[in-house]
């Protein structure tokens, strides 16, 4: 093996760079050249890429974002798009190729193994968590801790002004950053798909909640934590909702974007590190078809089409505690 090849793609999540650091560093250290694709799949597509030297990835650990640029690329979804990649790898005579994604990165990757028969490799990067096979993705961990921060402002004026606050969180699928950054600043109530795609909470039920909580419970301030895409039109539509229905004055406070930037805390930038380095090892050994992730501590490689099969599921006891044993609406002895 003399070259592999490193892509960022999907939506950036914090840790993206140390991941790309490790793999430049792991790549020089067993004497490997290094190429960063830009631009996501886009980069392979348009022969867009830049050689990867140690000095490259210099005080990057701590940056946001990618250095190498992300995309959503749909030309590449199609089969002329995948032998249009596989040809320029071919030309650069690429031996193995890592892209650091989500899910759908990730079906990009066995989209290409269709034409290309060079060794991929995947780490999970995205800030939603919702990639089966590994306890946390990179990202992950900043994102609960942006949102937290967020929440715990806008907690003092919730509390100053005896006001409702909705937070609305980035998972358009999943509710992990919603559940963790719930339980971490005390919400009141909270929101996920996981728990709402069945069955939406009637209006009636989230107002009576409200209710019993201030006029009952004594709490003069009402945090409710909502993943994105779980109540029809949005949390600006059920503030409106809740505040004609309650009385109570009910903002919006949509995180948005933010949560997908910053400086990766530092179990982001650990997990990055690991697991990059891995990924080049593990393409060394012949290894192919899997992402690196993690479990209890351990590095673990998975198959792709385990990464999607089926939705990761929430920690079941942080669920239990947040919506039953903390709920003092619920818990009303
Ligand atoms: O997958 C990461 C994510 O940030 C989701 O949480 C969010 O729904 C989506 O990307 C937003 O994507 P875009 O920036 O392309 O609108």
């Amino acid at each position: 093996m003399k070259r592999i090849a490193v892509l960022t793609s999907g939506g950036d999540a914090p840790g993206m760079n140390a991941a790309i650091r490790a793999i430049v560093l792991a790549g020089h250290y067993f004497g490997l050249e290094v190429i960063g694709y830009r631009h996501g799949f886009n980069g392979l597509l348009e022969q867009e890429y830049q050689i990867l030297q140690t000095s490259d990835v210099n005080n990057i650990i701590q940056r946001g974002g990618t250095i190498l640029k992300s995309a959503r690329c749909k030309p590449f979804k199609t089969d002329q798009g995948g032998q249009q990649a596989a040809a320029n790898l071919q030309a650069l005579e690429i031996d193995a190729l890592i892209i650091i994604g989500g899910d759908g990165s990730f079906r990009g990757a066995v989209h290409l193994s269709r034409f290309w028969s060079g060794a991929i490799l995947g780490l999970p990067g995205t800030i939603d968590n919702d990639i089966n096979g590994t306890d946390a993705t990179i990202g992950y961990y900043t994102a609960i801790d942006t949102a937290l921060e967020s929440i715990d402002k806008v907690r003092d004026t919730a509390d100053a002004f005896e006001r409702i606050f909705l937070i609305e969180v980035m998972g358009r699928h999943a509710g992990f950053i919603g559940l963790s950054a719930a339980v971490c600043s005390g919400a009141e109530q909270v929101l996920l798909p996981e728990l709402c795609t069945e069955q939406l909470p009637e209006l009636t039920e989230l107002v009576a909640h409200i209710q019993t909580a201030q006029q009952i419970r004594g709490k003069c301030s009402y945090i409710m934590v909502v993943s994105e895409n779980t109540w029809p039109g949005g949390s600006a539509v059920l503030a409106q909702q809740l505040a004609e229905k309650t009385g109570i004055d009910c903002r919006p406070v949509i995180l948005g974007h933010v949560q997908r930037g910053g400086s990766p805390v530092s179990l982001d930038r650990i997990l990055a590190s690991k697991l990059g380095a891995y990924a080049v090892e593990a393409a060394i050994g012949g290894k192919t078809g899997i992402m690196i992730g993690e479990q209890n501590q351990q590095v673990v490689e998975v198959p792709f089409p385990q990464t999607w099969d089926k939705a990761k599921s929430l920690d079941p006891y942080l669920l239990h505690i947040q919506t039953e044993m903390f709920d003092l609406v619920k818990n009303n002895h």
